[in-house]
């Protein structure tokens, strides 16, 4: 019986680290909750997540990097506690994880007690796919401390399972890219619902701009959904649209026209400023970052606050410069083909 059960669940370890890139999307996010492809790119920075085994069997989170300056809560006369502003994000992060584990338990049955370690090194709840990195991260770290192996794919998949229950609705598309990596084409409606891009010349010259985000993607992804509702006949040809300009930006990135596809940046910020997800900072950063002389930018993410990108082949340092002249961070970001991997040691 303890062979069978080593044969089929690995041999458990005590300790597992983990660690997921985050993503950018450069293309189509909202419109692939409603089947239109995108593209996205993880990233050279990642979440990292550490899970010791304990003797008992409770759970105990800690995310590190994520201070709480003060909160903001709302009381309601049913009791429950609502976190509001960046407080929710402590909230939101716990939730991911607490679904993370409860999806291996229940699919797996099994029970293990674990203390669990979040960081990261990029800001989270900002539209750079952190909830599906530590999602994803839990989920194989989780796994692993019980034994079982579980490869991009299911890691993937289960990572999903968790945002669509944390946000009620989600696509695939960042979960996906987050635990296989690279530059991937995600298609919710092709028998492959994604393929990796390869860029000619390689993809460089991202630079990523962050503001404070207020509005949680589930909430972004809900507004859109209302606006789509009461006006179907507009939102939909918008968001029919954004898909075609992901379908035309991939032949772009194969060629590694970097003019093309920041002009297509361009034209999707547009569709996502008619699509409601904008708001007068993100906007600004956009004409920052293109008048410092980005070939294109856009937002990434759900929007309402968050993250933009900006391509910008040999004016990276230009165009961070003006964001942060406005008074919002900025990094450069590279693309990178390393999804979820096991920290040895
Ligand atoms: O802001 P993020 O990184 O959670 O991205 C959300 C992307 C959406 O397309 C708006 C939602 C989704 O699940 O695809």
């Amino acid at each position: 019986m303890l062979i069978l059960y080593a044969a089929f669940h690995g041999v458990s370890r005590t300790l597992i680290r983990v660690s997921t890139p985050g993503k950018v999307t450069l293309f189509g996010e909202h419109a692939v909750v409603y089947g239109e492809p995108a593209i996205a790119t993880a990233i050279d920075r990642r979440v990292r997540v550490e899970a010791e085994r304990r003797g008992d069997d409770l759970i105990r989170i800690e995310a590190k990097d994520l201070t709480l300056a003060g909160f903001k809560a709302l009381l309601s006369p049913n009791g429950s506690i609502t976190l509001e502003g960046e407080s929710k994000k402590v909230l939101a992060a716990i939730s991911y994880v607490k679904r993370a584990v409860e999806l291996i338990q229940e699919k797996y049955s099994v029970k293990r007690g674990a203390h669990i370690v979040i960081t990261s090194e990029m800001p989270v709840g900002a539209g750079l796919g952190t909830s599906a990195a530590v999602a994803v991260s839990v989920v194989k770290a989780y796994s692993l401390l019980a034994g079982i192996e579980l490869n991009k794919d299911e890691c993937a998949e289960l990572g999903y399972n968790v945002e669509l229950s944390v946000q009620g609705i989600a696509s695939r598309m960042d979960s996906t890219t987050v635990a296989v990596g690279g530059i991937l084409y995600i298609d919710p409606k092709a028998e492959k619902t994604y393929e990796g891009i390869a860029c000619r010349r390689g993809f460089e010259g991202l630079v990523v701009g962050y503001t404070n985000r207020e509005a949680s993607t589930g909430e972004m992804v809900e507004r859109v959904k209302r606006f789509r509702d009461d006006v179907p006949e507009i939102v939909t040809p918008l968001i029919n649209v954004i898909g075609e300009v992901a379908r035309k930006a991939r032949t772009y990135i194969e060629a590694g026209d970097f003019q093309r596809i920041g002009a297509l940046m361009n034209i999707n910020q547009g569709l996502l400023e008619a699509i409601g997800v904008s708001t007068s900072k993100l906007s600004q950063m956009v004409y920052a970052a293109r008048c410092a002389g980005a070939l294109g930018s856009k937002i990434t993410g759900a929007g309402g606050g968050g993250c933009i990108i900006a391509l910008a082949p040999g004016k990276e340092y230009e165009v961070m410069a003006a964001l942060r002249a406005i008074g919002v961070s900025a990094f450069r970001a590279s693309p990178t083909s390393d999804g979820i991997k096991v920290e040895e040691g």
